[in-house]
């Protein structure tokens, strides 16, 4: 009988500092983990089933044998978490049914990378039950693996943000993987209220750039300078330089298209209300935008951004993967 045997884990969402789409494409970026989690309760089960409960994404009761893994309509909800099992299924064959529960303590609006999370907490959750050991490495593989299933296209930063936490310097793919040793960034995040969709972005700006490629790689050689620029002035602590390095990713991401109105004057208002620099975070289109703030201007920074959109309490460089007692 082997019910019962049942374990937690936490993954955190995750910000993109410096160097979004660039990444994609063969350059470094800068992400930091937020101390918004992702949390999935694995527990094995005595039939062959995986069952999963997700109330966060609308997903509840749902069922199928673990031979039908990956088979037929998986409802958006399901996509990520399944594909993970089928992943671990097809490396590590199962030999008894899953029950997974995932509960997210951020909205999936936000662009936090819950579905990256919620990949990295499956993968880590079986690590752990089935007595795998899987390092960092194989847990960040495995579940990036699965994204590209899913997506098709993706550097794999926020998986690499959920397994290893902290903040990183991550080049496409997992090629570098390198934790940046700093303190907590005074960092303030502002909401959009709109939703956007990575990879519908990701395409867009491509379509955006048909007969104009050689502006676009200079974008992304830009970008990638100052992304290895904004590592040093991140180390040697000089939040001063960082946010004049922010402010000129943004002026990047204002001609790959990916900004709209509603970040732009949020960004602006960061910036009038006396922000070392902003910029937005993630694919554009909409999610969140960042600025960071010295402390005696927070309040009105966060003032700024509140009267275009909404302010989002984070703490950044959280832990990566936990197993939760
Ligand atoms: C999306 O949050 C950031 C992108 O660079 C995509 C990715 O890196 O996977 C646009």
């Amino acid at each position: 009988m082997l019910q019962n045997k049942r374990i937690t884990v936490s993954a955190p969402g995750k910000l993109m500092l410096l160097g979004e789409h660039a990444v994609v494409y063969g350059h470094p970026c800068l992400v930091t983990a937020v101390d918004q989690r992702m949390r999935a309760t694995v527990e094995l089960l005595d039939n062959l089933n995986l069952e999963l409960e997700a109330e966060d994404v609308k997903v509840m009761g749902y069922k199928k044998t673990l031979s039908q893994l990956g088979v037929g309509d998986i409802p958006k909800g399901a996509k990520f978490v399944e594909i993970a099992l089928k992943n671990i299924n097809d490396k590590y064959p199962l030999k008894s049914g899953i029950k997974i529960t995932t509960k997210s303590e951020f909205s999936s609006q936000f662009g936090f990378g819950s579905s990256s999370a919620s990949t990295v907490c499956v993968v880590k959750a079986m690590s752990e039950i089935l007595n795998l050991n899987l390092s960092n490495k194989e847990i960040f593989d495995l579940s990036f693996k699965t994204v590209l299933d899913i997506q098709g296209k993706g550097s794999g930063f926020d998986v690499a943000a959920a397994v290893y936490g902290g903040t990183l310097y991550f080049v496409t793919g997992g090629e570098i993987i390198k934790p940046l040793n700093i303190n907590s960034l005074p960092l303030l995040v502002g909401y959009s209220g709109v939703k956007a969709d990575t990879v519908t972005l990701i395409n867009k700006v491509k379509a955006s750039f048909v007969g104009r490629e050689k502006r676009l790689e200079e974008i992304y050689s830009g970008i990638a300078m100052l992304v290895n620029d904004a590592k040093i002035a991140f180390l040697s602590n000089d939040l001063t330089k960082v946010g004049e390095l922010m402010d000129k990713n943004q002026a990047y991401l204002r001609e790959l298209g990916v900004s709209i109105d509603k970040l732009d004057c949020m960004i602006e208002a960061a910036i009038k209300a006396g922000a070392y620099g902003a910029k937005l975070s993630g694919a554009g289109g909409g999610d969140c935008m960042i600025a960071l703030s010295p402390e005696e201007k927070k309040q009105a920074v966060i003032n700024g951004i509140n009267s275009v959109g909404e302010t989002i309490n984070v703490r950044t460089n959280a832990e990566g993967v936990r197993v939760e007692l």
